[in-house]
Protein backbone atom coordinates (compact mmCIF):
# COMPACT_ATOMS: atom_id res chain seq x y z
CA UNK A 1 0.00 0.00 0.00
CA UNK A 2 1.46 3.30 -0.91
CA UNK A 3 1.58 5.57 1.55
CA UNK A 4 -0.77 9.09 1.15
CA UNK A 5 0.54 11.93 -0.83
CA UNK A 6 1.18 14.86 1.41
CA UNK A 7 -1.24 18.38 0.61
CA UNK A 8 -0.56 21.16 2.88
CA UNK A 9 -4.10 22.77 2.86
CA UNK A 10 -3.53 26.77 1.20
CA UNK A 11 -0.31 26.33 1.95
CA UNK A 12 1.92 25.37 5.39
CA UNK A 13 -0.96 27.74 7.70
CA UNK A 14 0.30 26.57 11.10
CA UNK A 15 3.62 28.38 10.52
CA UNK A 16 2.03 31.32 7.97
CA UNK A 17 -1.14 32.80 6.96
CA UNK A 18 -3.01 30.88 4.54
CA UNK A 19 -2.74 31.52 0.69
CA UNK A 20 0.48 33.76 1.11
CA UNK A 21 3.65 33.04 -1.04
CA UNK A 22 5.51 32.35 2.47
CA UNK A 23 3.21 29.73 3.49
CA UNK A 24 3.50 28.18 0.15
CA UNK A 25 7.26 28.45 0.47
CA UNK A 26 7.36 26.77 4.16
CA UNK A 27 5.40 24.30 3.08
CA UNK A 28 7.96 23.42 -0.10
CA UNK A 29 10.78 23.78 2.76
CA UNK A 30 8.84 21.12 4.98
CA UNK A 31 8.60 18.83 2.55
CA UNK A 32 4.96 18.49 1.78
CA UNK A 33 4.66 17.11 -1.64
CA UNK A 34 1.95 19.27 -3.14
CA UNK A 35 -0.21 22.23 -1.88
CA UNK A 36 -3.72 23.33 -1.95
CA UNK A 37 -5.19 26.58 -2.77
CA UNK A 38 -8.11 27.92 -3.38
CA UNK A 39 -9.50 30.48 -6.34
CA UNK A 40 -11.88 32.91 -7.01
CA UNK A 41 -12.25 35.46 -9.83
CA UNK A 42 -11.97 39.13 -9.05
CA UNK A 43 -14.45 41.12 -11.18
CA UNK A 44 -12.02 41.94 -13.97
CA UNK A 45 -11.73 38.24 -14.40
CA UNK A 46 -8.07 37.65 -12.81
CA UNK A 47 -7.93 34.24 -10.39
CA UNK A 48 -6.72 35.12 -7.01
CA UNK A 49 -5.84 32.77 -4.08
CA UNK A 50 -9.04 33.73 -1.53
CA UNK A 51 -10.67 31.42 0.24
CA UNK A 52 -13.36 33.35 1.40
CA UNK A 53 -16.44 34.92 -0.45
CA UNK A 54 -15.43 38.26 1.30
CA UNK A 55 -12.09 39.49 2.35
CA UNK A 56 -12.77 40.99 5.62
CA UNK A 57 -10.84 38.04 7.55
CA UNK A 58 -7.58 38.06 5.54
CA UNK A 59 -7.32 41.63 5.00
CA UNK A 60 -7.17 44.90 6.34
CA UNK A 61 -9.90 45.71 3.47
CA UNK A 62 -13.92 45.24 3.31
CA UNK A 63 -15.72 43.51 -0.19
CA UNK A 64 -16.58 40.38 -1.91
CA UNK A 65 -13.51 39.19 -4.18
CA UNK A 66 -16.17 38.89 -7.53
CA UNK A 67 -16.87 42.41 -7.12
CA UNK A 68 -12.78 43.92 -7.08
CA UNK A 69 -11.05 44.90 -9.44
CA UNK A 70 -7.35 43.03 -8.90
CA UNK A 71 -6.43 46.48 -8.50
CA UNK A 72 -8.83 47.71 -5.15
CA UNK A 73 -7.95 44.06 -3.69
CA UNK A 74 -4.23 45.10 -4.02
CA UNK A 75 -4.94 48.32 -2.24
CA UNK A 76 -5.24 45.66 0.89
CA UNK A 77 -2.95 44.01 2.99
CA UNK A 78 -3.29 40.02 2.34
CA UNK A 79 -2.66 37.66 5.19
CA UNK A 80 -4.32 38.50 8.25
CA UNK A 81 -5.50 35.53 9.08
CA UNK A 82 -3.91 33.83 11.89
CA UNK A 83 -1.92 30.92 11.59
CA UNK A 84 -3.66 27.64 12.53
CA UNK A 85 -3.01 25.46 15.58
CA UNK A 86 -1.88 22.05 15.10
CA UNK A 87 0.18 19.26 16.69
CA UNK A 88 3.51 20.63 15.45
CA UNK A 89 5.16 23.35 17.62
CA UNK A 90 7.36 25.24 14.81
CA UNK A 91 10.80 25.96 16.38
CA UNK A 92 11.94 29.99 15.51
CA UNK A 93 14.68 27.92 12.83
CA UNK A 94 12.43 25.91 11.23
CA UNK A 95 10.24 29.14 10.15
CA UNK A 96 11.68 30.54 6.61
CA UNK A 97 12.51 34.11 7.00
CA UNK A 98 10.41 36.76 5.08
CA UNK A 99 11.92 37.99 1.83
CA UNK A 100 12.61 41.69 1.09
CA UNK A 101 11.77 41.01 -2.60
CA UNK A 102 9.20 43.69 -3.99
CA UNK A 103 5.75 42.58 -4.78
CA UNK A 104 6.55 38.85 -3.48
CA UNK A 105 5.63 38.60 0.77
CA UNK A 106 4.75 42.57 1.31
CA UNK A 107 0.78 41.78 1.59
CA UNK A 108 -0.21 42.04 -1.86
CA UNK A 109 -2.87 39.68 -2.80
CA UNK A 110 -1.40 35.87 -4.56
CA UNK A 111 -2.58 36.17 -8.13
CA UNK A 112 -2.71 32.71 -9.29
CA UNK A 113 -0.34 33.44 -12.16
CA UNK A 114 2.41 34.35 -9.06
CA UNK A 115 1.78 30.82 -7.13
CA UNK A 116 2.45 29.41 -10.26
CA UNK A 117 5.24 31.42 -11.12
CA UNK A 118 7.04 30.21 -7.76
CA UNK A 119 5.99 26.66 -8.40
CA UNK A 120 7.57 26.32 -11.81
CA UNK A 121 10.68 28.56 -10.84
CA UNK A 122 11.93 24.91 -9.51
CA UNK A 123 9.52 22.29 -11.51
CA UNK A 124 9.08 19.08 -9.17
CA UNK A 125 9.93 20.88 -5.63
CA UNK A 126 5.78 21.02 -4.95
CA UNK A 127 2.79 20.30 -6.75
CA UNK A 128 -0.78 22.40 -7.01
CA UNK A 129 -4.05 20.97 -5.74
CA UNK A 130 -6.29 24.35 -7.46
CA UNK A 131 -9.77 24.24 -5.91
CA UNK A 132 -12.23 26.37 -8.14
CA UNK A 133 -14.39 28.39 -5.47
CA UNK A 134 -18.28 29.23 -6.10
CA UNK A 135 -17.37 28.36 -9.90
CA UNK A 136 -21.37 28.25 -10.37
CA UNK A 137 -21.60 31.79 -10.00
CA UNK A 138 -19.34 32.28 -13.13
CA UNK A 139 -20.99 30.35 -15.91
CA UNK A 140 -17.47 29.06 -17.11
CA UNK A 141 -15.52 31.78 -16.37
CA UNK A 142 -13.09 30.54 -13.42
CA UNK A 143 -12.33 27.24 -15.84
CA UNK A 144 -11.65 29.74 -18.89
CA UNK A 145 -9.33 31.67 -16.76
CA UNK A 146 -7.79 28.58 -15.06
CA UNK A 147 -6.91 26.99 -18.71
CA UNK A 148 -5.03 29.97 -19.59
CA UNK A 149 -3.21 30.13 -16.75
CA UNK A 150 -2.23 27.13 -16.99
CA UNK A 151 -1.18 27.46 -20.66
CA UNK A 152 0.78 30.50 -19.36
CA UNK A 153 2.93 28.26 -17.43
CA UNK A 154 3.12 25.38 -19.82
CA UNK A 155 1.13 22.84 -17.21
CA UNK A 156 -2.21 22.31 -18.95
CA UNK A 157 -0.39 19.08 -20.82
CA UNK A 158 -0.88 17.26 -23.83
CA UNK A 159 -3.00 14.36 -24.04
CA UNK A 160 -1.40 13.29 -20.52
CA UNK A 161 -0.81 15.56 -17.65
CA UNK A 162 2.70 17.28 -16.96
CA UNK A 163 4.44 15.29 -14.48
CA UNK A 164 6.75 15.70 -11.80
CA UNK A 165 8.26 12.87 -10.17
CA UNK A 166 5.93 10.93 -11.21
CA UNK A 167 2.76 12.68 -10.54
CA UNK A 168 0.40 14.97 -12.37
CA UNK A 169 2.04 18.81 -11.54
CA UNK A 170 -1.32 20.25 -10.88
CA UNK A 171 -4.77 19.42 -10.28
CA UNK A 172 -8.62 20.94 -10.37
CA UNK A 173 -10.91 20.28 -7.60
CA UNK A 174 -14.06 21.42 -7.29
CA UNK A 175 -17.29 20.41 -5.13
CA UNK A 176 -19.44 21.43 -8.06
CA UNK A 177 -19.74 18.42 -10.61
CA UNK A 178 -20.83 20.85 -12.84
CA UNK A 179 -17.50 22.79 -12.54
CA UNK A 180 -14.95 19.25 -13.24
CA UNK A 181 -17.55 18.40 -15.86
CA UNK A 182 -16.27 21.63 -17.23
CA UNK A 183 -12.33 21.46 -16.74
CA UNK A 184 -12.61 17.87 -17.79
CA UNK A 185 -13.86 19.21 -21.20
CA UNK A 186 -11.62 21.95 -21.74
CA UNK A 187 -8.44 20.49 -20.66
CA UNK A 188 -8.75 16.81 -20.62
CA UNK A 189 -5.30 16.48 -19.43
CA UNK A 190 -5.72 18.25 -16.07
CA UNK A 191 -6.97 15.32 -13.31
CA UNK A 192 -9.65 16.26 -11.86
CA UNK A 193 -11.29 15.92 -7.60
CA UNK A 194 -15.16 15.62 -6.96
CA UNK A 195 -15.28 17.28 -3.57
CA UNK A 196 -17.68 16.09 -1.36
CA UNK A 197 -18.56 18.09 1.68
CA UNK A 198 -19.42 16.42 5.42
CA UNK A 199 -22.00 14.02 4.04
CA UNK A 200 -22.19 11.74 1.19
CA UNK A 201 -24.22 13.75 -1.53
CA UNK A 202 -25.02 12.89 -3.79
CA UNK A 203 -25.37 9.71 -3.61
CA UNK A 204 -22.06 7.21 -3.16
CA UNK A 205 -22.65 5.61 -6.65
CA UNK A 206 -23.09 9.00 -8.57
CA UNK A 207 -19.83 10.19 -7.69
CA UNK A 208 -17.83 7.28 -8.35
CA UNK A 209 -19.44 7.08 -11.51
CA UNK A 210 -18.28 10.66 -12.17
CA UNK A 211 -16.17 12.19 -14.49
CA UNK A 212 -13.65 13.20 -11.74
CA UNK A 213 -10.23 11.26 -11.55
CA UNK A 214 -10.26 11.34 -8.59
CA UNK A 215 -12.73 11.87 -4.89
CA UNK A 216 -12.39 14.42 -2.17
CA UNK A 217 -14.26 13.40 0.51
CA UNK A 218 -13.91 15.35 3.89
CA UNK A 219 -12.97 13.11 7.13
CA UNK A 220 -15.63 12.97 8.81
CA UNK A 221 -16.60 10.59 5.47
CA UNK A 222 -14.02 8.40 6.12
CA UNK A 223 -15.05 8.42 9.77
CA UNK A 224 -18.15 7.21 9.06
CA UNK A 225 -17.80 5.39 5.94
CA UNK A 226 -13.83 4.06 5.75
CA UNK A 227 -15.23 1.09 3.13
CA UNK A 228 -15.53 4.19 1.06
CA UNK A 229 -12.53 4.44 0.23
CA UNK A 230 -11.92 0.37 -0.75
CA UNK A 231 -14.97 1.56 -2.89
CA UNK A 232 -13.60 4.28 -5.20
CA UNK A 233 -10.25 2.20 -5.45
CA UNK A 234 -11.94 -0.32 -7.21
CA UNK A 235 -14.04 2.23 -9.08
CA UNK A 236 -11.07 3.45 -10.19
CA UNK A 237 -11.08 6.68 -8.55
CA UNK A 238 -8.23 8.18 -6.21
CA UNK A 239 -9.40 9.52 -2.77
CA UNK A 240 -7.81 12.76 -1.70
CA UNK A 241 -8.85 13.35 1.64
CA UNK A 242 -9.66 17.06 3.67
CA UNK A 243 -8.31 18.13 6.34
CA UNK A 244 -6.52 15.29 7.79
CA UNK A 245 -5.25 17.35 10.91
CA UNK A 246 -5.92 14.88 14.21
CA UNK A 247 -3.26 12.54 14.79
CA UNK A 248 -5.98 9.41 14.59
CA UNK A 249 -7.46 10.93 11.38
CA UNK A 250 -3.76 10.46 10.06
CA UNK A 251 -3.37 7.35 10.75
CA UNK A 252 -7.19 6.09 9.72
CA UNK A 253 -5.90 7.24 6.29
CA UNK A 254 -3.04 5.75 6.20
CA UNK A 255 -4.43 2.49 7.02
CA UNK A 256 -7.13 2.70 4.58
CA UNK A 257 -4.25 3.70 1.78
CA UNK A 258 -5.66 7.09 0.95
CA UNK A 259 -4.04 8.70 -2.33
CA UNK A 260 -3.73 11.82 -0.75
CA UNK A 261 -4.18 13.83 2.60
CA UNK A 262 -4.89 17.40 2.99
CA UNK A 263 -3.33 18.86 5.96
CA UNK A 264 -2.85 22.13 8.07
CA UNK A 265 0.27 20.43 9.58
CA UNK A 266 2.19 19.07 6.95
CA UNK A 267 5.09 18.50 9.59
CA UNK A 268 3.02 16.36 12.05
CA UNK A 269 1.33 13.63 8.53
CA UNK A 270 5.00 13.62 7.43
CA UNK A 271 6.59 12.49 11.09
CA UNK A 272 3.75 9.90 11.11
CA UNK A 273 4.01 9.06 7.76
CA UNK A 274 8.34 8.32 8.75
CA UNK A 275 9.54 10.59 5.99
CA UNK A 276 11.06 13.49 8.29
O1 LIG B 1 -9.26 20.49 -0.11
C1 LIG B 1 -10.60 20.69 0.09
C2 LIG B 1 -10.80 21.61 1.24
O2 LIG B 1 -9.88 22.66 1.16
C3 LIG B 1 -12.20 22.13 1.25
O3 LIG B 1 -12.46 22.96 2.32
O4 LIG B 1 -13.22 25.15 3.03
O5 LIG B 1 -10.87 24.55 3.31
O6 LIG B 1 -11.76 25.00 1.05
P1 LIG B 1 -12.06 24.48 2.42
CA1 LIG C 1 -9.89 24.55 -0.26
Amino acid sequence: MTAPEVVAHRGATSAAPEHTLAAYRQAAAVGADAVECDVRLTRDGVLVCVHDRQIRHTSNGRGIVSALHLAELEQYQFGSRKPRKVVHRWADDEILAVTDEPDVENGLVLTLDRLLEYITASPGTVRLAIETKHPTRHTGKVEEALVDCLRRYGLLGNGRPVEWAGKPAVRMMSFSQLAVRRMSALAPAIPTVQLIGKRLRPVRRELLNGSATAVGPGISVIRSDPQFVADAHAAGKEVHVWTVNRPADMDLVQRLGVDAAITDDPVELLRRLGRN
